[in-house]
């Protein structure tokens, strides 16, 4: 018997980066997972092959699609909200519309399949979105829209907590530091100005953030809600 033997997780993002690591993590310890993706569909047919988790192609922009997928998966015992993007620049040049699908993507996406869920949801369920420090801190030029979009996750976190806590249902954000993925490579340029803000000078582990992620959906988190648990090497210290 795994730890989550018999629970059914949907990982919203699953495809890549942190995403991949909550859905191998979950696999691993015997959940029936599923997870979606948007355009990495190879990426996601090998991760599904090697896993054994269930790959649904569903765009987290496209609320009625979004809201469709999380319904049909039935009473979920965990849902992970995963899926994000992030876009940098001068907010006197950057594209409004890449700021709107970011919002989209980061912000309304988590909010409708948190309460699809939350209406099927087994008591004692489990959501989580992945959020980031950059909702507490932001010390670099360039970086407001994708800041207000992990600062709104904290209020509907909040919100959501009282909304379901008589379920025994949790809701909480996990908020990674600069995580190496494609989004925020290790050995990216911006490394070494990230390593600059913390106090351990690396870049998390996509396991780790996923291993933080299964204590918050295991037996011994059920007091833990409306928390953020921030992982960033002390990026926010
Ligand atoms: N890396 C960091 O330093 C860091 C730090 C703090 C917080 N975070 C947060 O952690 C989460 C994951 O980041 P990551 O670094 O793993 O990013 P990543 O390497 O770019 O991977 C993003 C994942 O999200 C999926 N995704 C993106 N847009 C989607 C959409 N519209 N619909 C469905 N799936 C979508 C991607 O799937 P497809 O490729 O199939 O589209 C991919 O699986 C994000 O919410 C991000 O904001 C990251």
């Amino acid at each position: 018997m795994g730890e989550f033997t018999g629970r059914k997780v949907l990982v919203l993002g699953g495809s890549r980066g942190i995403g991949k690591a909550i859905v191998r993590r979950f696999a691993k310890a015997g959940a029936a997972v599923a997870f979606t993706y948007a355009g990495s569909k190879d990426a996601a047919e090998d991760l599904a092959a090697e896993s054994g988790a269930e790959a649904v192609r569903t765009d987290s922009a496209d609320r009625d699609a979004l809201i469709a997928t999380v319904a049909e998966r039935g009473a979920l015992d965990v849902l992970v909200v995963n899926a994000g993007t992030l876009v940098l620049g001068d907010p006197l040049t950057l594209d409004p519309d890449a700021v709107d699908r970011m919002i989209d993507v980061n912000v309304r996406a988590p909010y409708h399949a948190a309460v699809e869920a939350a209406r099927r949801m087994t008591d004692g369920g489990r959501i989580i979105v992945i959020g980031s420090v950059n909702g507490d801190r932001m010390p670099f030029a360039g970086g407001a829209a994708y800041a207000l979009t992990k600062a709104a996750v904290q209020g509907m976190v909040r919100g959501l907590a009282r909304d379901f806590g008589d379920r025994g249902i949790t809701v909480n954000a996990i908020q990674p530091g600069p995580t190496d993925s494609d989004m925020n490579p290790a050995d990216g340029p911006m490394a070494s100005t990230m390593h600059g803000f913390m106090a351990i000078k690396r870049h998390v582990h996509a396991d780790e953030v996923a291993e933080l992620t299964a204590y918050i959906a295991g037996p011994h988190a059920a007091m833990i809600t409306g928390s953020f648990q921030t992982i960033d090497g002390g990026f926010g210290a």
